[in-house]
């Protein structure tokens, strides 16, 4: 198996925190919560990738890479920690950001965007609503070349290559060292799912290192059935790229869709009753596009009955804070205020 031979760079040096949650699991009713803090990982605001970018950069820095390239939505968490991760190096960073929402996109916005400007990336290209996003990629691609005489080297989406979903399936090694020392054993892992490394990468580790538990997947885009194909086949290259002959049956390819909402990015109800729960009972924070559904999912299975009373359940957390300063209109403020 060639996962512990890769090229690494080291971004978080130490295991992130594994807690238990026993004001949330009361409020629920049970099952036992616990939940996997890569909200702290290490670069700018932590988040899952964090994890993927520890080999993608490697690569990167492998090849000469003097700039790199990548892509994501308008309050994208990946471009900021490839961007972060890029002044670590040293590298010049261009982000291409996709308007995936009509009108989503504002320069002024505050969240990741305005950590895009803090940061320094070289230059947005912003590929407004209803543009070809592989066309608005090889534009910019074309246009740093023209400038600078080199094409940048170019990270795809969410780090979700089968590189990036190692960085994953390595974190179901530091998840079982943690379990095997506390004594502990979940059934099941509940995790965000979206350009699908994090999900894929966790079912490569579970297959890897024969975790015997269920990982259940909430999308945060597509509907069940080309999200849980996607994630199959990332899970099964992820795999192959680690020369593992391990096997995913499809049965291990569990995706929840109905936490979506209206739409990618868009909350509702759920998404808000979830980021409001988590906060006010455990003080952690969510965002309103990734964690906040994922969490809504897990509250939607619980009132489901899909746990039993006294099932482990990890809620992985992948990050994404910074975003909610972009969400300011959906949680207006709530508590009592008086000048002294
Ligand atoms: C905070 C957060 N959680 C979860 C995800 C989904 O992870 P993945 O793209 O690996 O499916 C993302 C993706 O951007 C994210 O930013």
């Amino acid at each position: 198996m060639k996962l512990l031979d890769l090229p690494r760079r080291i971004y978080t040096e130490f295991a992130t925190p594994l807690e238990p949650m026993p004001r949330l699991s009361k409020a629920l009713g049970g099952p036992e919560i616990w939940i996997k803090r890569d909200d702290q990982l290490g670069l700018a605001g932590g988040g899952n990738k964090t994890r993927k970018l520890e080999y993608v950069m490697a690569e990167a820095l492998a090849a000469g890479a003097k700039a790199v390239m990548t892509v994501g939505a308008v309050q994208s968490n990946h471009c900021r920690l490839t961007l972060a991760a890029a002044r670590r190096e040293g590298l010049k960073c261009y982000l291409v950001v996709e308007e995936r929402v009509q009108g989503s996109y504002s320069r002024e916005a505050s969240g990741n965007n305005f950590l895009f400007h803090l940061l320094g990336a070289e230059r947005l290209f912003v590929s407004p609503f209803g543009a070809d996003i592989k066309q608005s990629i090889a534009k910019a691609r074309a246009a740093v070349k023209q400038e600078t005489g080199a094409e940048p080297w170019f990270i795809p989406g969410g780090a979700s290559n089968p590189l990036g979903a190692t960085g994953y399936a390595a974190a179901v090694l530091e998840l079982l060292g943690q379990c095997q020392q506390r004594q502990l054993a979940f059934d099941d892992i509940v995790v965000a799912s979206g350009s699908g490394g994090t999900h894929g990468g966790l079912l490569a580790g579970k297959a890897l290192f024969n975790w015997p538990g269920r990982i259940l997947g909430i999308s945060t885009r597509h509907p069940e059935s080309v999200q849980a194909a996607h994630i199959a086949g990332l899970a099964r290259e992820t795999l192959a790229f680690l020369e593992s002959d391990a096997a995913i049956p499809d049965a291990w390819v569990s995706v929840g869709d109905e936490w979506v909402g209206p739409g990618y990015s868009i909350p509702d109800a759920s998404t808000l009753e979830a980021v409001n729960l988590f906060a006010s009972e455990e003080g952690i924070l969510l965002d309103p596009t990734y964690t906040g559904k994922t969490a809504a999912g897990l509250i939607g299975m619980i009132r489901r009955g899909d746990f039993s009373a006294d099932d482990k359940v990890l809620f992985w957390h992948t990050g994404g804070w910074p975003a909610l300063f972009a969400y300011g209109k959906d949680f207006p403020p709530n508590r009592p205020s008086a000048s002294v």
